[in-house]
């Protein structure tokens, strides 16, 4: 039988004004964040941005510089990682290679002085939940990179901690495998009802399992929200280039009124609703505009909103087409077609008219480096 979610209930996790510093450096600047019982969340960023100090202060293996941890209404700041029962899995399995995966699975049950029937028979629970049951008496390297990954997933969970905290555990995984994965931990997560905290710089990945994501950023949060409000309504340039691919391209704001008019180096002027500005921009200004690329379209139909561009590429890549294209100041924009759309017209060389849907419109403070 596998472990079920009434028996390991999420907790709520309350980070607030987290703050750790290594000498002169913030790993962590100031992070305030609100996880909800049973909520999936992903702290996304590139490398150093102090994902992983945030889940170890979470976890206890670290101790901040000032803020606090709070789960379920418990101060945890300072109790040390042994006395927290929160759920962990690295990106390095980290199993004992000379215990069988049923000793493995069992051990931090032996740590806690559970009876040997006891343990075992949680132990097979527990890989049963991940669906490896029938494995425990084969050893660490008779498994193949996921299954081992699996069977730290059965050990973290077996003790049914309140909380599960992944540091990138599957960045050492191929691509196939890591989607299953991907996949496999959300279904786990469902089925324990567990708060979960999954740290990964894979900003696919991210969108793909969470039910929040917190991008970070030099140790500070850019953005917090679900999924689809990070990909459609980026909250700054950071974000909008780092969730997704974007086109950006520099314009200078002639007007500010009702719409904002805006020049566009291939020479046009969009007039663009108030509320495509995500930041404020001013008159007289530069500002940026973004567009997704699978939201331009090819010819001058679609909305007043036109761009001529210059063709420098035309790439089949199986489910869509991809257009790659410069505005006169060397600007370079993509778009992406349906894979059936008709192109025999398009050359490398030859103009091409794109336009975008009024809704697809961003517009942010400032200008691209
Ligand atoms: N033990 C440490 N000593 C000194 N600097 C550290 C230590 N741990 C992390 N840092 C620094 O803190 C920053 C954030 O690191 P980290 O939390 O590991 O980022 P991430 O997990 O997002 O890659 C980086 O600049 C890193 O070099
Ligand atoms: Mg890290």
């Amino acid at each position: 039988m596998a472990i079920k979610k009434e028996q390991a209930a999420g907790a709520s996790i309350r980070i607030s004004r987290l703050e750790k510093r290594f000498g002169s450096v913030f790993a962590v600047d100031g992070v305030d964040i609100d996880i909800s019982a049973g909520e999936f969340l992903a702290l996304l960023g590139p490398s150093g941005s102090g994902k992983t100090t945030i889940l170890m202060s979470v976890a206890g293996f670290e101790f901040p510089t000032s803020g606090s941890i709070v789960v379920d209404a418990e101060d945890l700041t300072y109790v040390p990682a042994n006395k927290r029962n929160l759920g962990m899995v690295f990106q390095n399995y980290t199993l004992f290679p000379h215990m069988s995966i049923l000793d493995n699975v069992a051990f931090p049950l032996k740590m806690r002085g559970v009876s040997k029937a006891d343990r075992y028979a949680r132990a097979e629970e527990a890989l049963a939940t991940v669906r490896l049951a029938g494995y425990g008496e084969r050893f660490p390297n008779q498994l193949s990179g996921g299954q081992q990954q699996r069977v730290a997933l059965a050990r973290a969970i077996i003790y049914r901690p309140r909380v599960l905290l992944m540091d990138e555990p599957l960045s050492a995984l191929d691509k196939n495998l890591r989607e299953d994965m991907q996949l496999e931990i959300k279904r786990l997560h469902a089925e324990l009802g567990i708060t979960v905290i999954f740290v990964t710089h894979d900003q696919s990945e991210a969108l793909t399992m969470a039910d929040r994501v917190a991008v970070l950023k030099d140790g500070k949060i850019q953005q917090i929200g679900p999924s689809r409000e990070l990909y459609e309504r980026p909250a700054n340039l950071f974000t909008a280039g780092f969730i997704g691919e974007m086109n950006f391209i520099d314009v200078n704001v002639e007007k500010v009124s009702d719409t904002i008019a805006v020049s566009l180096p291939s020479g046009e002027r969009w007039n663009v609703p108030a509320d495509a500005a995500v930041e404020s921009v001013k008159a007289g200004r530069k500002a940026v505009l973004a567009v997704r690329p699978e939201r331009l379209q090819l010819g001058g139909a679609a909305s007043e909103f036109t761009l001529q561009a210059k063709l420098a590429d035309v790439v089949y890549a199986g489910s869509a087409l991809l257009l790659i294209g410069t505005l006169p100041n060397g600007t370079e924009i993509r778009a992406r077609l349906p894979g059936a759309s008709d192109l025999s017209a398009l050359a490398p060389g030859s103009a091409a008219t794109f336009s975008v849907p009024r809704e697809a419109v961003l517009l942010y403070a400032g200008e691209t480096k």
